[in-house]
């Protein structure tokens, strides 16, 4: 089935279940069930808990919630589509892993779009964060319901210290199946290798790929510093990861449950951005301990900033709403419209 026959079906099976839900809304306690992509430690793990203790506390312990760590529910693309049937209630997974089914959401994965937590915060908090839920919600029939900031994602290998893109010519570097940053690492001049993100750690084990790129605390949470001795600072993508809800879970339950559940999901990315703040410094050092070597891209990254931007972004501005969007997007970060 292709791409768009396969949403089709999803998004008619989730009008099902959603007409089937009208018809009578949860009432009982709930203990819902949460994939999270991530190992113990990490942004998401992090969210995932205090979404959690947010909920019950906002539904009168009434509901809870348990989390599924480390890939267990099906790798992160898989459980969009098993939220969007509504055989999941919620997932907590990385941005770059929902663009595949609402191609808008590049928008927060276009390379250096931003680059800082502030810039991160103001899109997902602000205009450009509500269409984007409105729009995955119409493109694949969740919700986001909440926000974990993770920081900037570097590059991680196991071969050799890389700081110009003439280092990083000749290895396999393990990307997410997501077209933007497939064409970013072509626009730097090598091929990656798409992969799910539940296969990584042992792709990376048995040198099956040289390399990957996840932010210091995601590399820490999943052990990566195992595998992996070569860490270069770029910061091409400040990595975001969205709760997302079924629409047809969240439409079965009553309004009150409804309003804890969107509740929960506010208090817990006020979390997120203050944990990360408090956190990656910690986290980097430790990595550093454990004898990860940390090297800075050569000349401020310019090679690296100038051949992706050019290549890329008027690459993506039909799918992520045209030039005029990411225009009023540049706006709202105080950067110069293109
Ligand atoms: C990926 O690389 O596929 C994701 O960013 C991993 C994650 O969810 O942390």
């Amino acid at each position: 089935m292709n791409h768009k026959n396969k949403i089709a079906k999803v998004l008619s099976l989730t009008a099902g279940l959603l007409f089937s839900a009208s018809a009578a809304t949860l009432t009982h306690a709930a203990n819902f069930k949460i994939a999270v992509g991530d190992g113990a430690g990490g942004t998401q793990h992090e969210l995932g808990k205090t979404f959690v203790t947010e909920l019950e506390k906002a539904s009168g312990g009434k509901h809870s919630a348990k989390l599924f760590l480390n890939g267990q529910l099906g790798s992160e693309q898989d459980t969009v589509n098993d939220a969007a049937i509504g055989t999941l209630d919620f997932s907590i997974l990385a941005i770059n892993n929902v663009t595949p089914f609402s191609p808008s959401v590049g928008v927060l994965t276009l390379p250096y779009m931003i680059q800082s937590l502030d810039d991160a915060v103001k899109l997902t908090q602000g205009p450009v964060g509500q269409e984007l839920v409105e729009n995955t919600l119409r493109d694949a029939g969740v919700r986001i319901i909440g926000w974990a900031y993770s920081g900037f994602r570097v590059l991680t290998n196991s071969k050799q210290p890389v700081r110009t893109l003439d280092d990083l010519q000749g290895m396999v570097v393990r990307v997410p199946k997501n077209e933007i940053m497939i064409d970013t690492y072509k626009a730097w001049g090598i091929n990656p290798t798409p992969m799910a993100w539940s296969e990584t750690f042992t792709a990376l084990q048995q040198q099956v790929v040289d390399g990957q790129d996840n932010p210091y605390i995601t590399v820490y949470a999943m052990k990566f510093d195992e595998v992996q001795k070569y860490v270069t600072n770029i910061r091409y993508l400040f990595s975001i990861e969205p709760l997302i809800v079924s629409e047809a879970v969240f439409q079965e339950q009553d309004e009150a449950t409804q309003q804890a559940i969107l509740a929960a999901g506010k208090a817990a990315t006020e979390h997120s951005a203050k944990w990360l703040v408090e956190q990656e410094d910690a986290i980097k050092k430790e990595l550093a301990t454990r004898g990860m070597e940390i090297s800075e891209p050569a000349n401020g990254e310019k090679e690296w900033i100038e051949k992706a931007t050019n290549a890329v972004w008027p690459k993506f501005y039909d799918s992520i709403g045209g030039k005029k969007k990411l225009n009023e997007v540049l706006r709202q970060l105080g950067r110069d419209e293109v």
